[in-house]
């Protein structure tokens, strides 16, 4: 992927006036409940209904990278998503406006920043950054992802992914989504709060067996709904998009990673470890199969069991990269050590991480493996887990 500088630039104006949001559309709470499953358990869904919100700090206008080419008006590249009010349109399924979202099947949400008392970054990804947010209106603390309007389509389709699965997903392994709104600079969307944080952040020195079958358990039911009710691989399977809470539950988050995106080795990679399939790095394979997700899974899962992300660390400025992918394509897949884990536990660690993706088990096969049926009935103390994980967690302590 090229430099945003070397792209054709569109500056246009995205404000939402008073006027165009006194227009946009209000549903009331009644709608936005009956129209979504209600969760057993968890905090209310947030409704706000402030009309003004108020605009990030920053440029007055909305700046498009990467769209249209020289010969066409670049707004007629990407009215396909910004209409003329400056809503973000995605054809036929979500219109992002200033105060929330509005989805083609009647759901709406309804979140701004007016409502949200910011409460510290919970952490840094390739986009923007994540906040732990306070929300007023319900009380509920959520976790807000930032995603700066320096679009590229590739980084619009995105969203409009992430956006469209979250609003779908209702399941105990995916994380819950709260709303969506925009400001002239940021894509801001709204998801239940984990505060345990990501497993990168909690396995320390590796977690031990029942507790890492819990969690690949739960890995393997979320990625399985999300093919099978929402047909969406995930593409982005790793530990900082695995979340735990602080009563023990685990959920992904962070699906429907663009296939343009991750197409582009260099941007995937640079200041970040590879979890990338081998033959994702074959640029004559077409397309990206679910398998590519499984051997994702069997990496995470050793790099949790072992405490140790399994290849060739980059040094955080993206060098030693060839390194690192030469070892996943060329080199021996990881394993997890026998005398440390069970028979069974190895077992499917080897089986998710065979270098041929059509050996690779399925989802409904995963679920059948002697590892899962060892564990699927034991007791595992996961809040206890957690709780003690947390209080070591050392980025908590350097604040
Ligand atoms: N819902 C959430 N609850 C708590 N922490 C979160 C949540 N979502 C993301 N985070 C934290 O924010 C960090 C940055 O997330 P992200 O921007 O997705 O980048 P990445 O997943 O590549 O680290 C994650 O590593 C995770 O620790
Ligand atoms: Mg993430």
């Amino acid at each position: 992927m090229s430099a945003p500088d070397s792209k054709p630039e569109v500056t246009t104006s995205a404000r939402t006036t008073p006027n165009l949001l006194a227009k946009s559309k209000q549903l009331s709470l009644n709608k936005l409940e009956s129209s979504r499953q209600v969760r057993p358990v968890g905090p209310p869904r947030p409704v706000s209904n402030v009309q003004v919100p108020k605009l990030r700090k920053g440029p007055q206008t909305m700046r498009l990278t990467g769209v249209g080419n020289p010969t066409s008006t670049p707004f007629e590249n990407f009215s396909r998503f910004v209409d003329p009010s400056g809503k973000l349109n995605f054809s036929g399924k979500a219109v992002l406006h200033a105060q929330g979202v509005d989805f083609s099947n009647g759901t709406s949400y309804k979140i701004n920043m007016n409502d949200l008392k910011l409460e510290g970054e919970l952490g840094k990804g390739q986009f923007g950054t994540v906040q732990k947010v306070f929300h007023k209106p319900t009380n509920v603390i959520m976790a807000m992802k930032e995603i700066r309007l320096e679009l590229e389509v590739a980084k619009l389709n995105q969203i409009l992914m992430e956006l469209d699965v979250l609003h779908q997903s209702k399941n105990d392994f995916i994380v819950d989504f709260y709303g969506a709104f925009f400001t002239e600079s940021c894509v801001y969307y709204c998801m239940e709060y984990m505060d345990a944080g990501s497993l990168d952040k909690l396995y320390n020195k590796g977690v031990p067996e029942d507790v890492l079958a819990i969690i690949i358990i739960a890995m393997v039911k979320g990625l399985k709904f999300l093919k099978d009710k929402l047909n969406i691989i995930h593409r982005d399977v790793k530990p900082t998009n695995v979340l735990v809470n602080r009563t023990g539950e685990v959920k992904l988050c962070d699906f429907g990673v663009s296939g343009q995106l991750v197409k582009s080795l260099a941007r995937t990679n640079v200041g970040s470890q590879s979890y990338m399939a081998p033959e994702r790095f074959n640029v004559t394979e077409n397309g990206y199969g679910v398998q590519s997700d499984v051997w994702s899974l069997g990496l995470t899962m050793v790099e949790l069991a072992t405490g140790k992300y399994p290849y060739p660390a980059l040094n955080g400025k993206g060098g030693g990269i060839w390194e690192q992918l030469s070892a996943i394509v060329n080199g021996k897949s990881p394993s997890l050590p026998s005398d440390k884990f069970s028979e069974e536990c190895c077992d499917f660690a080897a089986q998710c991480l065979n270098k041929d993706p059509s050996e690779r088990p399925t989802y409904p096969q995963l679920l059948e493996h002697s590892f899962v049926k060892k564990y699927q009935d034991v007791v595992v103390d996961m809040k206890s887990w957690a709780e003690e994980s947390y209080s070591l967690r050392q980025d908590i302590y350097k604040e």
